[in-house]
């Protein structure tokens, strides 16, 4: 039944991070774990963190901000080659370990002065940062959702929606607000150990954003710029290409499938015993790239059919939908719908997130769940504010020549996340014995994946690594 293997997905997610954080910290004998009951469960459970707002706010704008096709190309290459043998190496990981990611690194690494569990400790550090901002954007959504109830949001004028838009954001009052209505409802879905609950729903609802997307998509490619508008997603024109598109490309990447910060490493440790690792990350792989797909198509033909800028930034995703829906039978509910079913998404990846801090306090810091929770909110509303206020307060204060907004996005997305990313990928090439990468991959060798195990060990050897390191230091300046 759909019910039963949703609510024990959930259950194995927010409740086994906990189980495992107490595990290290009393040092008593492995609590037992149960698996996944399905592979459709630990496929659904696992889209449930990967799914949120990098599929629907950022890969629409960065897409619309680095040149259309030719960026998505860049970001096929990065998901193919970097993100998919990444998450399968978090995964595997995760599986052999049976443990948190701190626990996983300590117990797989070959000796224990290796410092393997920093890439633990730098995914608590990419968590709190992705939170401050991410926070920010999630406060939007919901703004939105009260917003398209109480007003009439829907316009297909860019002025009028931008306004919308800008009175929000520069209104401190308002951003701070948000942000913290959003950061005391995470908290308490987690303390209040409703997390289960929400994770289950976000799972449900997974399905009928899927839908709604493909509504506003059949909405989208009527409207007379469509044709524009997926050439621009489609006919890549590589003049477009850079190094530093190809950096933010692989930064999206990691984001979306919430990789290079051990975070996977958690849900792999509850996939079951023959669950086929290499297939079911290829299908989250796979959803995840459709649902961004989905959101682009409902986004660039509108911005070709009204003039929308499609380096509009950040705000992108806010000022095109209203247009979206502006001349469409019950556009007023749609949209409603489509920002309630995108705050379910967000929330469930913050839940994800901030389950990621839980579990590194209570662990690092021996802090009881409550008290992490509510010391690591607090914490979040401290550095958060800085990026909510990035619009109005502390507009002129651009460190290195960024909001702090951009500045947290920036430090995240394109240098802890490919570091963490690369030192996975090294640690499971070169420092994880071939014997155990084979047995997880091959389920102790009762499935025949050999051609599979021989192609992943090449690349998480050879070119996720190489190409980490190449984007890396180009964006640096070293070449
Ligand atoms: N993957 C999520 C998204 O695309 O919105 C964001 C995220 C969630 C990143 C959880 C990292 C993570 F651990």
């Amino acid at each position: 039944m759909p019910g039963s293997f949703f609510t024990g997905t959930t259950f194995l997610l927010t409740g086994g991070l906990f189980i495992m954080a107490n595990e290290s910290v009393h040092n008593q004998a492995p609590a037992k774990r149960s698996g996944f009951a399905t592979a459709l469960g630990a496929l659904i459970a696992t889209l449930g963190s990967a799914i949120g707002l990098g599929n629907i706010w950022k890969f629409p704008y960065l897409t619309g901000e680095n040149g259309g096709a030719a960026f998505l190309v860049l970001y096929l290459l990065a998901t193919f080659l970097v993100g998919l043998p990444v998450m399968i190496s978090e995964i595997l990981l995760g599986r052999a370990g049976r443990a948190n990611v701190i626990t996983t690194m300590r117990k797989l690494s070959p000796s224990p002065r290796q410092p393997w569990w920093l890439i633990g400790a730098a995914g608590a550090l990419s968590a709190f940062l992705i939170m401050a901002f991410y926070t920010e954007v999630a406060g939007w959504v919901f703004a939105y959702v009260v917003r398209s109830l109480t007003s009439n949001i829907l316009s297909t004028d860019p002025q009028v929606t931008l306004q919308t838009f800008n009175a929000l954001v520069s209104d401190p009052f308002q951003s701070l607000l948000w942000q913290w209505v959003v950061l005391i409802l995470v908290g308490g879905i987690i303390t209040f150990g409703v997390a289960k609950g929400i994770e289950a729903t976000t799972k449900r609802l997974i399905p009928l954003l899927f839908i709604l997307l493909l509504i506003v998509d059949v909405r989208a490619l009527t409207l007379p710029g469509a044709g524009a508008g997926l050439a621009f997603l489609f006919k890549p024109d590589f003049s477009k290409i850079s190094t530093t598109a190809a950096l933010i490309a692989l930064g999206l990447a990691f984001f979306k499938l919430s990789i290079g910060m051990g975070a996977m490493i958690t849900y792999g440790s509850y996939w079951k015993d023959d669950q086929n690792i290499p297939s079911t990350t290829l299908r989250v792989v796979l959803s995840d790239l459709a649902v961004s797909l989905l959101a682009g198509i409902a986004i660039f033909p509108v911005v070709f059919t009204y003039g929308f800028e499609p380096a509009a930034g950040t705000k992108l995703l806010f000022i095109t939908l209203p247009a979206v829906f502006a001349q469409m039978p019950l556009g007023n509910v749609f949209i409603f719908l489509f920002f309630l079913l995108t705050s379910f998404a967000a929330t469930g990846a913050m839940v994800s997130l901030v389950e990621v801090l839980v579990a590194f306090a209570n662990e690092q810091f021996h802090l009881s769940r409550k008290a992490a929770t509510w010391i690591t909110v607090g914490l979040l509303a401290l550095v958060g504010s800085t990026a909510a206020l990035s619009n109005s307060t502390l507009a002129g204060f651009t460190p290195f020549g960024k909001t702090l907004f951009d500045l947290y996005d920036f430090v995240t997305s394109n240098v802890l996340l490919p570091v963490g990313g690369l030192f996975i990928a090294i640690f499971v090439g070169w420092v994880l014995k071939p014997e155990q990468v084979i047995a997880q991959l091959t389920n102790g060798g009762t499935l025949s994946n050999h051609g599979v195990v021989r192609v992943f060990l090449f690349v998480v050897r050879y070119i996720s690594p190489l190409l980490v390191l190449v984007v890396l230091l180009d964006s640096l300046g070293v070449f």
